[in-house]
Formats: structure tokens, C-alpha cells, sequence
């Protein structure tokens, strides 16, 4: 068999990779402690399940429009409206399978041979991995531990030529739960004035996910390039529905036709039950997302302090998503190796920088999505493993 030549070009994300270990050796009757995928180790909140179950007896067991029920979408609007202060349209909205899928949309519709599309370096893996399916360059931007790894306006600014289709953005970040300020977003959305050719495709996935009283800073409230950002946010990690699979685009103009002609193409909709589950979440209770958000912040608080005691570890203060990403140039191990050693030999997933880019080397990533206790005895088998490891 003869595969198109692109499908070499697919990247993956190694969390699933090492998700599938930990579960290999769990299986084996190993004792791990997963901080190595990022999901919320909370169970969907109540009522949404509720809601969910409600919608499967209720017979909600059709298809659906492509783009997804209107009243799923009228909720995005209004939930819009009132998180980021700006006026969106229900036909603006497309609902898919997941945040992933409008990434994938985005590379799709803005990706050929010639185009360059800009990321964030260290990233979500699969913004490099989408660019790369559609043929296009990826450049990357890149994000540094000087500066709580958020983004440089003027870096961003500097990588833009003329074949710059896409700039991929993302705050509060994953890998490395770095948050840009808004000073920062003013200087680039100024910048981007001068560009009207180039669009944005703002990952928002995390934006409920902000500590210390920060507000969170939506691409799309900037008036100057509202008709070229294409938000990203969904379910999954504010409301604990990473399995349910859904999350949602706000496509600008006439791209949120061409969003729904790639869903009809490829998931025609998004499941019913779920899609009644979502509305829900919306329009429902929000206590449970504050509470999961306060869990978030106590374990971000044990864990920094935890890093930073051990040896060779130095870690930023993260202020977003549930990640953080010590710096572990001074153990003398690389990230993979430590990577594996923590996972075969400490029982500890985690994963490396380097699946997060080129600017991943010297860094680990670790998912703070888990219990405090687990955290802890987590800290203190790595102590246990760079001990042997210098003796
Ligand atoms: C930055 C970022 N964007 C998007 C996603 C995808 O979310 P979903 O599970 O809803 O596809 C993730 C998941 O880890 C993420 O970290």
C-alpha cells in the first residue's frame, strides 16, 4: 500500500503515549501516579450527567445540524457575552468533537504548501503536528521561563512575512501554565493592525483556569481584529468532560460555513446527549467550576514548592491550566531520560519538554490534576530516584 505523503507528516501527543504505559505497568501490578495527562481527576459535575442521561432517555438519538444545536450554540453566545464583554452570533459558533478539532479546521483552512502558520514553542504538540498535515511551515514562537513563559508581542510581530496565513495562540498555555499579560495582548493586537491579511486562531481552552486574581484576556474582545480571530474554548477541562468530547470555534464571517462544511465532511455533528449535556453546563449551576478551580490552586501552590525544594529542579510560578514545568538542566539527566526513569523505574508519569517542541529540551512537564496526596507522594519518589541516581 501507497499512503499520501502527509500522513508521515502527522505528529501525535505523547501523553497518550505515556498514559498507555503507566497503564501497561499498572496493569503489571505497578503502583503509578499519573501526573502525566492533562485532565481534571474530578468527575463531570452532577447535573450535567444528569442532563446527560435525561437527553438519552429523553431520545435525543439523531443526528444533529453539523454545527450543532441551536440552543447549545444560542448558550455559547450568551456565555460569550458575558465571560469576555462581546457580541457573538449563534451562527458564528460550530461545535465539534472536542477543542482539538478546531485547531485542526483552522490548519486546514489557512494550511498549503508555501503558507507559514506561527505556534507557540514549547506548545500543545498538535499545533505543530496539524501545521504540518497541511503542508504548511510551521515558525515557531518561541516562549521562555524568564519571562513565566508568556508570549513577546514583538516576537510574535517579528515572524510575521508576507506568507503568514495563521498566528496560533495560546493563554493560559499549556505545556507550561504560562499566562500572558494583557499589556502584552495590546501591544500585539496593535502590531497585528498592520497585518489584516493574517488571522488568529486564540486557544482559550484554559480560560477558566486563572489564579491569583487574574482576569482572563480574550482575543476576541479586540475590536481592531475581531473579523479575523477564530476563538477556541470548550468543555473539557472547565467542566471535567474530557471523555465526553466537545468543545466549540467561534468562527469569524463567512469561515464558520467552511468550519461546518469540515464537520460535515469528517464528525457530521457532534453526539446529542452530549451536546444537551453541554447546554447544562452553560446554563446551569457554576459553583462546581470555582471549586474545582480552588482545588486547582491548592495543589498548584503544594506543587511549585515541591519542585522548587528539589535538587536540580527550578520551576516558575505557573498562573494558569494545571500544569507547571521546572526547569531540570541541574540534575544532569535530559528530559526523555528522566521521563522514563521517573515513569519505569519511580512509578511517576510525567512528560518531557521535547514533545513539546525544541524549546521543550531541559524542561518536564507535570499535571497538577491530581490529588494532593498523590502530588506529594509523587514529589517524594522523585527525591527518591534522583538520590540513586547521584549516589
Ligand atoms: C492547549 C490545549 N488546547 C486544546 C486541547 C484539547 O482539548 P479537547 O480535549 O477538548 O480536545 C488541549 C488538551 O489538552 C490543550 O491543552
Amino acid at each position: 500500500m501507497k499512503l499520501a505523503e502527509r500522513t508521515a507528516r502527522l505528529g501525535t501527543e505523547s501523553a497518550f503515549e505515556v498514559l498507555a504505559r503507566a497503564k501497561e505497568l499498572e496493569a503489571e501490578g505497578r503502583s503509578i501516579i499519573n501526573l502525566g495527562i492533562g485532565q481534571p481527576n474530578f468527575q463531570t459535575p452532577i447535573n450535567i450527567v444528569e442532563a446527560g442521561r435525561k437527553a438519552l432517555l429523553d431520545g435525543h438519538h439523531g443526528y444533529t445540524p453539523a454545527n450543532g444545536i441551536l440552543q447549545l450554540r444560542e448558550a455559547v453566545a450568551a456565555d460569550i457575552g458575558t465571560r469576555h464583554c462581546v457580541e457573538v452570533e449563534p451562527e458564528e459558533v460550530v461545535v465539534v468533537p472536542g477543542g482539538k478539532v478546531t485547531m485542526f479546521f483552522a490548519a486546514l483552512m489557512f494550511g498549503e504548501p508555501g503558507a507559514e502558520i506561527l505556534y507557540p514553542n514549547p506548545g500543545f504538540p498538535i499545533y505543530h503536528s496539524v501545521i504540518e498535515f497541511s503542508g504548511a511551515t510551521p515558525v515557531p514562537i518561541p516562549l521562555y521561563e524568564e519571562t513565566g513563559f508568556s508570549f513577546s508581542a514583538d516576537e510574535v510581530l517579528s515572524k510575521i512575512t508576507p506568507n503568514t496565513r495563521l498566528i496560533m495562540l495560546n493563554s493560559p498555555a499549556n505545556p507550561t501554565g504560562g499566562v500572558t499579560p494583557k499589556a502584552e495582548f495590546d501591544r500585539l493586537v496593535e502590531g497585528l493592525e498592520a497585518h489584516p491579511e493574517v488571522a488568529i486562531m486564540s486557544d482559550e481552552i484554559y480560560s477558566r483556569l486563572l489564579y491569583d486574581e487574574q482576569e482572563h484576556v480574550s482575543l476576541l474582545a479586540y475590536p481592531s481584529i475581531r473579523d479575523r480571530v477564530i476563538l477556541l474554548d470548550g468543555w473539557s477541562k472547565t467542566y471535567a468532560m474530557t471523555g465526553w468530547r466537545i468543545g466549540y470555534g467561534i468562527w469569524p464571517g463567512s469561515l464558520a460555513e467552511q468550519a461546518t462544511r469540515l464537520a460535515v465532511n469528517s464528525n457530521s455533528c457532534v453526539n446529542a446527549v452530549t451536546q444537551v449535556a453541554a447546554i447544562e453546563a452553560l446554563t446551569g449551576p457554576q459553583h462546581s467550576v470555582e471549586t474545582m478551580r480552588l482545588a486547582f490552586d491548592e495543589r498548584r501552590k503544594i506543587m511549585l514548592s515541591e519542585l522548587n525544594q528539589i535538587e536540580g529542579f527550578r520551576c516558575v510560578e505557573p498562573q494558569g491550566a494545571f500544569y507547571a514545568m521546572p526547569n531540570i538542566e541541574g540534575t544532569g539527566i535530559s528530559a526523555d531520560e528522566l521521563q522514563d526513569g521517573l515513569l519505569e523505574v519511580a512509578g511517576v508519569a510525567t512528560i518531557a519538554g521535547t514533545s513539546f517542541g525544541d524549546f521543550g529540551e531541559g524542561y518536564i512537564r507535570f499535571s497538577y490534576a491530581a490529588s494532593k496526596e498523590e502530588i506529594l507522594e509523587a514529589m517524594r519518589r522523585i527525591r527518591a530516584f534522583l538520590a540513586t541516581r547521584v549516589a
